[in-house]
C-alpha cells in the first residue's frame, strides 16, 4: 500500500524511527520460580513471558527420540494481548510459530546428551504488536541459556520489511498491517547459521538481499542484549534477587539487556 504515508521524505518513521533503528527491547531472565528456565521480553509494545521445563521424562513414547531431546514449543497469544479479543486456544497461527520456533530452538541445543527426553517451551504472548515470533525465540533462547541446557549458541531474531517500496528494520503494528513486506530472520551469531527465515509480501532480490543484511545485523546487535541478561542473573546472589542493598525492590529492567 503505497497510499498511506509510513515513512517521510527525511527518512522518519510514524514512531521517530530511522529506517535502521529497532524498537526499544528489554530482557530479563529468570522471572519464574516454577520453570527451570525463564525469561521476559519487552520489545517496543509486545511483552512476552517464556518458560522452560526439561529435559523431562517424554511421556508420549512414541514421540521419543533414542538419540536426542525434542524440542517442543507452545507459542500462544493471550485474548487481552491484541486489540481485537482473540478467541482462546490454539488456532493455525500459533500452530505455525510454535513449530518454526521449535525448529530454530532445537538447531541451537546440544540435544544428543539427553536421548528420550523433552525440552518443552512455554511463549505466552501478553500484549501483542508486530514481531511476536522475533521476540519470542529471542526470549525462549535466553530462558533456555536460564535452565542451563547446553546449546551451540544462542538464537537471536529480528524482523525487517518493506514500507512505502523502502526495505525498513523491525516492522511495528501499523507498518505490519499495511507495509509491503516482512522477512523474520532467527540467526545463531556464534555459528553464523540462519535458523528462522520466514517471508511474507514481495521483495526483488536486492530488497530482499537489503533486508536479510539488516536483519541479520540487528540479530548480532540483540545477542548482546540477551547475553547482559544472563549476565546480570547470574553475577547475582541469590538473595540479592529482586532486592537492592536496603532489602528493598529494585528495577531489575534498568540495568542489563536493555536497548533504547
Ligand atoms: O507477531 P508476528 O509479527 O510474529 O506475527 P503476525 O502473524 O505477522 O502478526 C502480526 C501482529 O498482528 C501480531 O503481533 C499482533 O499484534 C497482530 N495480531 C492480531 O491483532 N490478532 C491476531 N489474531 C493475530 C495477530
Amino acid at each position: 500500500m503505497d497510499d498511506i504515508q509510513l515513512i517521510d521524505k527525511k527518512g522518519k518513521r510514524k514512531d521517530s524511527r530511522g529506517p535502521e533503528d529497532l524498537r526499544p527491547i528489554k530482557i530479563e531472565a529468570g522471572v519464574l520460580d516454577n520453570a527451570d528456565g525463564s525469561a521476559y521480553i519487552e520489545w517496543g509494545k509486545n511483552k512476552i513471558i517464556v518458560g522452560v521445563y526439561g529435559p523431562r521424562e517424554m511421556h508420549q513414547k512414541h514421540l521419543q527420540r533414542p538419540d536426542k531431546a525434542i524440542v517442543q514449543v507452545s507459542y500462544s497469544m493471550a485474548s487481552f494481548s491484541v486489540d481485537e479479543r482473540k478467541k482462546p486456544g490454539q488456532g493455525r497461527r500459533e500452530h505455525e510459530i510454535s513449530k518454526i520456533i521449535a525448529e530454530a530452538l532445537e538447531r541451537s541445543i546440544i540435544s544428543d546428551q539427553y536421548p528420550r527426553t523433552s525440552i518443552d517451551v512455554y511463549i505466552e504472548v501478553l500484549e501483542a504488536s508486530a514481531g511476536t515470533r522475533c521476540a519470542g525465540v529471542t526470549a525462549a533462547s535466553v530462558a533456555i541459556a536460564d535452565a542451563g541446557i547446553p546449546m551451540i549458541g544462542m538464537v537471536a531474531s529480528c524482523a525487517a520489511g518493506k514500507i512505502n517500496g523502502q526495505v525498513v528494520l523491525d516492522l511495528d503494528k501499523l507498518e505490519d498491517n499495511i507495509g509491503d513486506a516482512d522477512l523474520p530472520v532467527g540467526y545463531i551469531p556464534k555459528t553464523e547459521e540462519v535458523v528462522l527465515l520466514q517471508m511474507d509480501g514481495h521483495f526483488t532480490p536486492e530488497e530482499f538481499d537489503k533486508a536479510f543484511v539488516l536483519a541479520r545485523g540487528a540479530c548480532i546487535q540483540i545477542q548482546e542484549l540477551q547475553k547482559e541478561a544472563l549476565v546480570k542473573k547470574y553475577s547475582q546472589e541469590p538473595e540479592e534477587n529482586g532486592t537492592d542493598d536496603n532489602g528493598e525492590n529494585k528495577d531489575d529492567m534498568a540495568e542489563g539487556g536493555v536497548l533504547q
